[in-house]
């Protein structure tokens, strides 16, 4: 099966973390939109197309959500990860909504958490504790979960 997996992970380099662990299953091609922010892509040429990056201010990166605006999604099996303080797939609803909008078919999501400093984007005092809790992660047990996501989700297709 012909796998694509496209995130946007400029912070700490977090969801490259699980970006690269999903492809030590999946296989497949790897595009970090760090580096090819205008990257031409055939959707054609892929069966299973993986978008993920991190969370910043309550959101997946709007470059993600760009370049998702540029194609056409129909039918295409697709799956959503993200990395943020919280490690909430609840963050990943935005885009699944987005690609549905776009005829995606979503088999499914992945999220854990990802280590950042408070004062690098907010003074809230909880993101001083959010920020302690995340420390270390993606770390051994969430890339563990997530070849254990990509496996099950190879299996289901
Ligand atoms: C500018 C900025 C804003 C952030 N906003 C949030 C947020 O709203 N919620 C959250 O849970 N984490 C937030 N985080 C933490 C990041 O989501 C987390 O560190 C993520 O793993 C970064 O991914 P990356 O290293 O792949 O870029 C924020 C981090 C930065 C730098």
């Amino acid at each position: 099966m012909k796998i694509l997996i496209v995130y946007h992970s400029y912070y700490n380099n977090n969801t490259k973390k699980v970006a690269l662990t999903f492809n030590e299953i999946a296989n497949g091609k790897l595009i970090n939109l760090n580096r090819d922010k205008d990257c031409n892509l055939n959707l054609d040429d892929y069966e299973l197309i993986g978008l993920g990056s991190g969370v910043y201010k309550e959101s997946l990166s709007p470059t993600i959500f760009k370049l998702i605006n540029k194609l056409d999604f129909t039918n295409k099996n697709v799956f959503v990860f993200s990395t943020s303080g919280v490690g909430l797939r609840f963050y990943n609803k935005s885009l699944i909504k987005a690609l549905k909008a776009r005829g995606a078919k979503v088999r499914g999501d992945f999220a854990c958490k990802g280590s950042f400093v408070a004062k690098d984007f907010s003074d809230n005092r909880i993101f001083d504790i959010i920020g302690r809790l995340s420390m270390g992660h993606p770390n051994d047990k969430d890339l563990k979960k997530a070849k254990k996501f990509m496996r099950k989700l190879l299996e289901s297709l």
